[in-house]
């Protein structure tokens, strides 16, 4: 079998030649097929990315009013979609229910993916690009023990999320272009982040060539996790517990350099950012303004600042190489913008969604082999079988 080399946790292992996403984490960069994530956050809108990450290109206004009336067409979710949503408890979890739905489209849009029949996997994209802002607003409804509302395909990608989530049969919701801009930007920071954990499920589970709501599905999964998407809503709960415990930042600090003591500075720390991470400078400074924009004036905030600045004056985070990432202050504009802290990775997923679709179809199109890492065996060595009354 020749020689193999393990290396956990792939640190050094590249699998897959990429066009989508370029990243540098000694300089800090991040571009998305070559524009800068710092234009495209300032210039752009969520939908425009999405179709220059999927498609490869910035959508001409043709192109993207196409686009974007693909997807308004495609909003409602099937009525026996939500004969299974009804079906999860009050409190699940809303990332559980997301994946489970996006893995039952499956069921109902069967249809597999056709080197030879673009249409087929053009219908699904747009199918979840369309759908899962409102099987995520869905979510937080049953959460709050309300009846779940309809999109609106007059209003833009954002305001339809927002719209979804907060309008009530009593009381109609004015979409604040404040937080509606706020929120495109965030989404745009999230669309596509080349390997990490969730990206490299969704090529890993497509490259068995299972459809395409099962690999995004996986994806979703994936990101759930604290040390990925998760830990947005760790960081602000770990906030919350700082504030609570009177804002002593020195004492949270001092935990996560214990080894023993299994407690990590979330929306610290990055794989490959070793100086600072460029979606996060654009995020704090983001968090400033709209607060500042709404009015609100969050204690949270000021718990952030100072245990950022504590950090980066301590010799454990600053050997380390340690910097805020992108999950440190995402959650507190979630958090203006009216968003429940167990939604934040919910926001995550529909951010990264098109970098997930894009990553899926250039594998697929690529035609990559299924992907199968070896292994070292280190178990016991051959032995005789014992039968269970002489064990
Ligand atoms: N707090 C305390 N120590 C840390 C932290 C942290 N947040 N992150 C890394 N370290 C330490 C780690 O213990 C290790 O120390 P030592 O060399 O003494 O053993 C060293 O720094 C290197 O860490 P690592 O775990 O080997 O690094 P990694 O590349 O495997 O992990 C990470 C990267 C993001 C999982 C990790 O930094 C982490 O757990 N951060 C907190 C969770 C978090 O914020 N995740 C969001 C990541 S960005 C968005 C996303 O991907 O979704």
């Amino acid at each position: 079998t020749g020689y193999i080399t393990i290396d956990a946790g792939y640190k050094n292992t590249g699998a897959t030649k990429s066009a989508i996403t370029f990243l540098d984490g000694e300089e800090g960069i991040l571009n998305y097929r070559g524009y800068s994530i710092e234009d495209l956050a300032e210039k752009a809108s969520f939908l425009e990315v999405a179709y220059l990450l999927i498609y490869g290109e910035l959508p001409n206004e043709k192109e993207f009013a196409d686009f974007e009336y693909e997807i308004r067409t495609h909003t409602l979710v099937n009525e026996d979609m939500r004969k299974i949503f009804e079906g999860f408890p009050v409190n699940a979890h809303p990332m559980g229910v997301l994946s489970s739905l996006v893995s039952a489209m499956s069921a109902f849009y069967p249809e597999t993916f056709d080197q030879n029949a673009d249409d087929v996997t053009q219908l699904h994209i747009i199918r979840l690009l369309a759908k899962l802002p409102t099987i995520a607003t869905w979510s937080y409804k049953k959460s709050q023990g309300h009846p779940v509302n309809y999109p609106k395909n007059g209003l833009d990608y954002c305001s339809n999320f927002l719209n979804m989530m907060f309008s009530l049969p009593v009381a109609d919701y004015d979409v604040d272009p404040v937080v509606a801009n706020a929120l495109n930007k965030l989404l745009i920071l999230h669309a596509d982040h080349e390997q990490n954990c969730s990206t490299s499920t969704v090529r890993l589970v497509g490259s068995s060539h299972a459809n395409i709501y099962s690999s995004i599905s996986s994806g979703i999964s994936a990101l759930w996790g604290p040390l990925h998407g998760g830990a947005n809503q760790e960081v602000i709960e770990m906030l919350e517990a700082i504030k609570n415990d009177g804002g002593d930042t020195q004492k949270y600090i001092d935990m996560a350099k214990d080894k023993t003591s299994g407690f990590r500075l979330f929306g610290f720390g990055h794989r490959v950012y070793k100086n600072f991470d460029p979606r996060a400078r654009i995020i704090k400074k983001a968090a400033d303004e709209v607060l500042s924009k709404l009015g609100i004036n969050d204690p949270v905030l000021e718990i952030a600042q100072k245990l950022e600045k504590a950090a980066l004056e301590d010799e454990y985070f600053v050997s380390r190489k340690l910097y805020p990432n992108v999950d440190f202050y995402s959650g507190i504009i979630y958090r203006a913008l009216g968003i429940p802290t167990n939604m934040f990775t919910v926001m995550f997923a529909i951010g990264r969604l098109p970098g997930w679709i894009a990553q899926w179809k250039e594998m697929r199109e690529n035609k990559e082999p299924i992907g199968r890492p070896r292994q070292v065996y280190v178990g016991a060595p051959k032995r005789d079988f014992v039968q269970m009354n002489e064990r």
